[in-house]
């Protein structure tokens, strides 16, 4: 079973299909393909059916990572879908706890700074209203967020194995 990531941002068109695209494209290097599923989705549904926004393909294609993906919006249903739910900021975050007023789901929900190790922003910007700069910010933070996502995620994974490991003795 694939561990499944969802990235989630405001609109689903710029920060999350970014790091959704992004962490595809480690994966695809580090050829971890069956290993991590990765989708992302927005708090509104602002732009439900649409592309990625046209400045953030053109920002990544210059990086050789291609865009793909349709804007879908957030739903309860996700919760359970899903292993981890990164929240670009926290406005994203307390969206999304909105949805969990038990709290259930609360360890699932993260930060995707929390992730990064060389940069020390707590947050994603949304780019959206910005220029060209802003983008290219959002992919260097959106870089070091995946790869520390990816050492996290290989470690869970492990601890799982073992776990499973130790029950099947
Ligand atoms: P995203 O960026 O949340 O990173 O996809 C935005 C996209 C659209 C809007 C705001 C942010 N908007 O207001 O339409």
């Amino acid at each position: 079973m694939p561990y499944k990531l969802l990235f989630v941002c405001l609109g689903n068109i710029c920060r999350s299909p970014a790091a959704e695209n992004l962490m595809n494209h480690l994966i695809q290097q580090e050829s971890l393909a069956g290993e991590i599923a990765c989708d992302s989705a927005g708090t509104s549904s602002y732009h439900i059916g649409s592309p990625p926004d046209r400045r953030m393909t053109a920002a990544a294609h210059e990086r050789g990572i291609p865009m793909h993906g349709c804007a879908r919006q957030f739903t309860t249903s996700d919760f359970e879908e899903f292993d981890l739910i990164l929240a670009m900021d926290r406005d994203n975050y307390a969206d999304i706890c909105r949805l969990d007023p038990t709290g259930k789901y609360r360890d699932k929900v993260r930060l995707m700074c929390e992730f990064c190790t060389h940069h020390t922003l707590k947050e994603v910007p949304d780019p959206y209203y910005g220029g060209q700069k802003g983008f290219d910010q959002v992919l260097d933070l959106l870089t070091d967020a995946c790869q520390g996502l990816l050492g996290y995620v290989a470690s869970v994974k492990n601890d799982r194995h073992q776990s499973s490991c130790l029950d099947s003795h």
